[in-house]
């Protein structure tokens, strides 16, 4: 017999790097244009030679105080200005994916809004092609499976959004699913079944956003009108004890987005989010970032702020990150290495 003796017990500075690393999850809410951090904009915008209304990244930063679903609308879409070539939008997905991987995130849906930079006159193949070139090698670069979604802008109408998608599958896009997004109060689903329809016929996996700001009879269109897999938010439905008893039996996904949530004013505080209430009820929810530039967070950030003002157990933790799994469109394959990659955890977010 020679040799040390190994210690039983890991050494504290060990244990406490472990417990740092977060739950393996898949971001299913997630707006590429809402990624980009001012850094970047500013960076985009120099290299472009735009000219931005903001003095420097102090002022841009002072804008980040929404009232609601269109203050922020504003200034996001008034940003998109700086995506002008394909390598914008690769570095702003790279940038993204960088971030993601030290949040957790090892499988993306991201989101895209390709009505918003047409109507900047920026062609469909810059912006589709300069986000696809990074997700086609996402797995290899960031350890990170990722798919792409069309989001359509609800308050433009059904025609834009059918001219869009007609574009995106004559050009064969990677695109893997719909979605709705933008102002909701006043654009409900019901405006948009035909493109639904149309997508679905094209093979295409279906989502909207619907329950942030507008009511809980929002979610009931899109599950019946456009037949949505997944709703986006949906935190409205807890206005509708029979909605949620529906939606807690059919386990309909809901894509739930925390720090959006307040940063909107969808709800007055962390502390009054339903989140809780919602995985009480039984619900199929998983956390997201949705626009983690403007709302003060990645996962990571998400999962640490809702446990230091809910106290959520480890279990309740690890429930949010199955559910993420469960829930994506990832193939069955990729979904079972994901689960087993989380069943061997036992450490859990900070
Ligand atoms: N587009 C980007 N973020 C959005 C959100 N939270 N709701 C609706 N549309 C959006
Ligand atoms: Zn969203």
């Amino acid at each position: 017999m020679g040799g040390t003796a190994e210690p039983e017990t890991e050494p504290d500075a060990v244990r406490a790097e472990v417990l740092a690393i977060p739950l393996p999850v898949a971001e299913l809410h997630l707006h590429i244009e809402g990624t980009l951090q001012p850094e970047l904009i500013f960076a985009l915008a120099e290299r472009n030679g735009i000219e931005l209304p903001y003095a420097g990244l102090d002022e841009l930063r002072e804008r980040y105080e929404f009232t609601d679903l269109q203050s922020f609308l504003d200034l996001y879409y008034a940003n998109m200005a700086v995506l002008q070539t394909e390598q914008d939008f690769a570095d702003m997905t790279r940038a993204y994916l960088e971030r993601a991987a030290v949040a957790g995130v090892r499988h993306a849906e991201i989101m895209m809004d390709p009505q918003a930079h047409l109507s900047r006159g920026i062609p469909l193949e810059t912006c589709v092609n300069g986000v696809a070139s990074v997700l086609a090698t996402s797995q290899e670069d960031f350890g990170i499976s990722t798919l792409l979604i069309a989001a359509f802008l609800r308050d433009l109408p059904e025609e834009s959004a059918l001219g869009v998608l007609d574009g995106l599958l004559a050009m064969n896009a990677p695109i893997a699913a719909v979605g709705l997004d933008s102002a909701e109060v006043g654009n409900p689903p019901s405006k948009f079944e035909r493109l639904y329809d149309k997508a679905r016929e094209a093979g295409l996996r279906l989502t909207a956003h619907a329950g942030e700001e507008g009511p809980a009879s929002y979610i009931v269109e899109a599950l019946d009108i456009l037949g949505v897999e997944r709703i986006d938010h949906g935190i409205r439905c807890m206005e509708d004890p029979d909605l949620v008893e529906r939606l807690v039996d059919a386990r309909i996904p809901l894509t739930v987005c925390p720090l959006s949530n307040v940063r909107l004013r969808a709800v007055d505080t962390l502390a009054d989010h339903p989140l809780p209430a919602m995985l009480a009820a039984g619900l199929n929810v998983s956390v997201n970032s949705d626009d983690p530039a403007y709302f003060g967070g990645y996962v990571d950030d998400n999962f640490a702020q809702l446990g230091m003002v809910f106290e959520l157990s480890d279990f309740d933790k690890a429930r949010l990150a199955a559910n993420s799994i469960h829930s994506s469109f990832a193939s069955e394959e990729r979904k079972a290495e994901l689960l087993d990659e989380l069943n061997g955890r036992e450490v859990t977010h900070p």
